[in-house]
This record gives C-alpha cells, structure tokens and sequence, in this order.
C-alpha cells in the first residue's frame, strides 16, 4: 500500500491524488448515489454496524441491493483508519449506481457500482468548541420529500446551510408545515420542563445515528425523553436546543433567530448529556480494535 493511502476505490487502497472517477458516473451526472460518514476515535470505528444498516437501508430505498457484505466494510474501513493515523478521524463513504456509456436517465439494468470511501480529520469537535454552542435560524425546508434516505442529492441542504451561514449562524433548522424536523447537516432536540424532546423518524428526516445514540444514553442516564412533533412555537419556547451528528456531536444553540435561547449557554441537560456522550467515546477509544 503506498504511503498515505487514505482513499478506497473500486477495490484499491490509494492517495486521495490517484483517487479518478468518470465523467459518466451517475453519481456526478444525477446525484445517483447515496452516501455515510462515519466517525472513529482513537482508531475505533463508532457505531460502525448501525451506519453498514443505513447505508444498506438508503441503497435499498435507491432500488440498489448492498454493495459488499458487513465483514468487508469492517476490514476496509479499519484499514483505511488504521492508515490515515489521526486520532479522532470520519470516513465518508459513498456508493453510486456507476458509470454507463452515455447520460440516460433509466436505471441501467446491469451496472458495477462506484464504490469510494476516504479519511479525513474531525475538526473542532473537543468539548471547549462545543460548548461554545452554534446560532440558528429556521427555514422552510426546500428538500423533497425522501429526506430519510442519506442520499448525496445534498444541494437543497447546502443552500439552505449557505442562507445560515450568510447570516452568521451554523446551522438551519427546518420547518415543514409548521413543524420543526432537523438540521440542514443534523438533527433537532429540545429540552422543555426537563423533558427531552425530538422528532420521530419520518420521511422528513434522516434516522441520525448520533440521534439514536442521544435517546440511548438519555434513557440510561434516566433523562424523561419522548419522540414527538415539535412546533415551530415549541422550538422558539425552548429552554435548550440541540443539534446532533456523526461530526458535531451533540451541539448547543445559544441563539434562535437573534433572541437567545434559556440564558444564552448551553443548558443543564446538555452539560450532562455531554459527559454521557464524552464517557461513551472514551469507552469507545480504550476498546480493543473492531
Ligand atoms: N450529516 N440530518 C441530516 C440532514 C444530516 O446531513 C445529518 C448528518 C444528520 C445526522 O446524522 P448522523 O448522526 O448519523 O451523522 C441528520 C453528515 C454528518 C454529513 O452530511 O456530513
């Protein structure tokens, strides 16, 4: 394996720089794919079985049967990983229906998928950067209507995130119908009276990994936590906000269209949630290797 071979395409280890694709992909011509990111600390990759599941569920919802079995995504990305040598890394993975011999919009009856997964380092996701917590406005959601399917058709959240950030903030949260569902790049949790709150899965959003785990631990840690429609009135009412995901983590919103949200700092709950969530990946780093 050549030195830095953070990249795994159609088979080969190789660096990013070597990493080609066609023009043809119908990845690149109609967004026909759909992809993970899947973060690993210390080397260990987390909640690995759960992302295999949904990438396998979103290729199945795209009319593409799994790619490759459980065992070798494991021996890749722990390759891959193992590898890229950084502490606290995501790989990104994605599948696309391949490449035909010209641009045609029927699904090809015989096809060898693009299969392509990388390295990179997680930036800014120590607990100091964190707590900063993140401003947030709402919008309406602009996406269709197949918002479960991690599918790499992202430019509707990418505007969507570009409206937040040309307002100064880090991230959108989402409106259908009067109702909040997620982020434009993660999931939406509210905390009213103690009681923790967040949208059951739907086609309006995508079954967030970091989502699941947060029920899970707030059950353990005996936190009283429903999933239920959250108003757009609920989530301005909110004593804490939270956006959780596989990079992010679980990420405080001090701010909600300009008007502070609790005292401004990341609230009570979250202060624990956060050290469930810190107990969980150092568990995770002192594990053997998967
Ligand atoms: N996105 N909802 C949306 C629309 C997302 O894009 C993401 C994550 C999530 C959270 O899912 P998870 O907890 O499994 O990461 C929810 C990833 C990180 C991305 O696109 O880079």
């Amino acid at each position: 394996m050549p030195s830095q071979a953070n990249v795994f395409l159609n088979g080969d280890f190789l660096p990013l720089s070597d990493a080609k694709v066609s023009v043809l992909d119908r990845g690149f011509l109609f967004a026909d794919g759909v992809y993970e990111v899947i973060p690993a600390y210390a080397g260990k990759l987390f909640r690995l079985q759960q992302h295999i599941d949904r990438l396998n569920s979103s290729l199945d919802a795209i009319r593409m049967p799994p790619v490759m079995s459980d065992q070798q995504w494991t021996d890749i990305l722990t390759r891959l990983v193992e590898e890229h040598q950084q502490s606290d890394q995501s790989v990104y993975i994605q599948v696309s229906r391949g490449a035909g011999s010209s641009r045609d919009h029927q699904l090809p009856t015989e096809y060898t998928p693009t299969i392509f997964a990388m390295c990179q380092t997680i930036a800014n996701n120590n607990l100091a950067h964190i707590a900063k917590g993140v401003q947030a406005i709402t919008l309406d959601d602009i996406r269709w209507d197949w918002c479960h399917i991690k599918s790499v058709a992202l430019l509707g959240n990418i505007l969507l995130k570009q409206q937040a950030a040309d307002q100064n903030c880090g991230e959108a949260i989402l409106l259908r119908d009067g109702y909040a569902t997620e982020g434009s790049a993660s999931n939406l949790f509210i905390v009213k009276n103690k009681q923790l709150i967040t949208p059951p899965k739907s086609h309006n959003l995508l079954p967030g990994i970091t989502r699941d785990l947060v029920l899970e631990l707030a059950i353990a840690d005996g936190i009283d936590c429903i999933e239920a429609e959250i108003s757009e009135q609920q989530l301005s009412s909110a004593d804490e906000i939270w956006l959780t995901s596989s990079t992010k983590e679980v990420m405080p919103v001090i701010e909600l269209n300009r008007k502070m949200i609790g005292d401004g700092k990341p609230g009570e709950l979250w202060q624990r949630m956060a050290a469930r969530y810190s107990d969980f990946k150092n568990q995770l780093r002192s594990q053997a290797n998967v």
